[in-house]
């Protein structure tokens, strides 16, 4: 695809349409820094111009502009995403949502909200629960990322196992179409048989065939209780063997997620936080139970507690004030931080039906073993939704470069084998692109790519993105 540069005659077109103050040239070096990475490893690229409009109309002119122009356009929400889809790879314009971050309403009626994308998550949850409702997908960057982002990538996060990922919790978003189109993509119902589902097709679309200006999301009563409990395995295999063995019991925790040693320890390395764990502890399950009723909720743990009985266990620490639970979920929502203090790094976000997850953990070391890599494994188990952090340390930059490649392809091959694929919730982004065709055949390659060519003709919308 050959696009044209930013001109001096764009930046006037495009100061016109946003304002001087939301223009931002690399020669503001220290305000265009933010724009040239994610959270996406150690990766860096620098675009053209950085564009902040306010709302959909000024998206949509800024969209003819550049699709008149050949100029290409990165969407961009808060910037955390893990697969690098918010970097500029081609330059031309990033496109930040930043400004468009109101809570428009909140339909107490009809238990629905209205937003702009670039609200950051807790943000939403938080004034949803002040009135007692629950917008349940948190994704571990909740306290930065956006709304807008959680949806091109379609997030996860731990609360998923019990209540669903994002795309469960939208019914209608309005977007902008590269041609500069302002439309709506479905309506704001419980239920829709109406055509094609358009609203599904923009999640997780990772910003390459429209720019996401408003959602209506759905909502549900807040479960104001919960139990939080921490269980040590001095198998790592066994604990991936209790996940399963927890739903067949008939136990569906609000959250599941698996950490082996290296990630709870570096996490409290890197908050501070003591977890003194006895030698031969290898892994650990969090896990939490939710609802309106204590009394309910003890039980479940009592059936949790029989489960586990079955393993190789230390003792189970029950989470028995505020303080607590929150230093359990801040030692696991940091395990990316930690890995990233610790050492450039790659992240895999492998998914399998759950009930693999063993066989998941054991190949991704028995990989590991042959290549050479030391991996730090955590996720979301009760999703069947392993993140495998592949750890550079001291390993030769030709090695990093050259071998690695293929042993994370024998790790994604395992994963299809399994009856998974590549990414559970991150997307695929730039970086795992190149291992697009192990999870995807070639109808549905063509399948997606007729549509981002009828989305998007002239392919100006983060090109470089999802396809090799
Ligand atoms: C997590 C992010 C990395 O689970 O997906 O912490
Ligand atoms: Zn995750």
């Amino acid at each position: 695809m050959k696009f044209n540069p930013v001109t001096p005659e764009a930046v006037a077109a495009f100061t016109a349409i946003v304002g001087d103050a939301n223009v931002i040239l690399p020669t503001s070096a220290d305000d265009m820094l933010r724009y040239t990475h994610d959270e996406t490893e150690d990766l860096r690229y620098t675009p053209e111009v950085v564009l902040k409009p306010a709302n959909a109309s000024e998206i949509s002119l800024i969209m003819q502009y550049c699709n008149k122009n050949l100029i290409p356009v990165t969407p961009r929400g808060a910037g955390t995403g893990l697969s690098g889809g918010a970097l500029a790879v081609h330059q031309g314009v990033i496109l930040s949502t930043e400004r468009l971050n109101k809570i428009v309403t909140i339909d107490e009626r009809n238990l629905q909200a209205t937003v702009e994308p670039g609200v950051i998550t807790q943000v939403f949850q938080e004034a949803v629960i002040a009135k007692g409702l629950y917008y349940p997908p948190d994704p571990s960057s909740r306290g930065s990322c956006f709304l807008g982002g959680n949806l091109s990538e379609s997030s996860g996060g731990p609360r998923a196992v019990k209540y669903g990922v994002t795309k469960d919790y939208v019914l209608n978003m309005e977007v902008v179409l590269p041609t500069g189109e302002i439309t709506w993509t479905g309506a704001n119902v419980l239920k829709n048989a109406t055509g094609y589902n358009l609203t599904q097709l923009m999640v997780g679309s990772e910003g390459t065939l429209g720019i996401i200006t408003k959602i209506v999301f759905k909502l549900i009563p807040y479960p104001p209780q919960n139990i939080v409990m921490l269980v040590p395995f001095r198998n790592e295999e066994q604990a991936c063997e209790a996940v399963s063995k927890l739903f067949m019991a008939g136990i569906v925790p609000s959250a599941l997620e698996f950490m082996e040693r290296d990630a709870i320890e570096w996490s409290g390395r890197y908050l501070g936080i003591e977890v003194n764990l006895p030698e031969d502890i290898q892994a650990h399950l969090l896990i939490e139970l939710d609802g309106n009723d204590m009394d309910q909720l003890f039980k479940e743990a009592e059936q949790v507690y029989s489960v586990l009985e079955q393993f190789d266990i230390d003792e189970i620490l029950v989470a028995d004030t505020e303080k607590q639970k929150e230093d359990l979920w801040r030692l696991r929502r940091n395990v990316a931080h930690a890995v990233k203090a610790n050492s450039v790094y790659k992240e895999e976000d492998t998914v399998v039906p759950r009930a693999e997850l063993p066989r998941l953990l054991h190949g991704v070391k028995e990989i590991g073993a042959r290549y050479n890599f030391k991996s730090v494994c955590y996720g979301h188990a009760g999703d069947g939704n392993l993140h495998v952090n592949i750890i550079k340390a001291d390993m030769p930059d030709e090695d990093w470069q050259h071998k690695l490649p293929e042993g994370i392809k024998e790790i994604f091959r395992l994963v299809v084998q399994l009856g998974g694929t590549i990414s559970g919730e991150h997307g695929i982004g730039l970086v795992q692109r190149p291992y697009i065709n192990i999870a995807l055949n070639e109808v549905q390659l063509r399948l997606m790519q007729g549509i981002k060519q009828l989305f998007d003709p002239n392919g100006i919308l983060n090109p470089g993105k999802i396809f090799a």
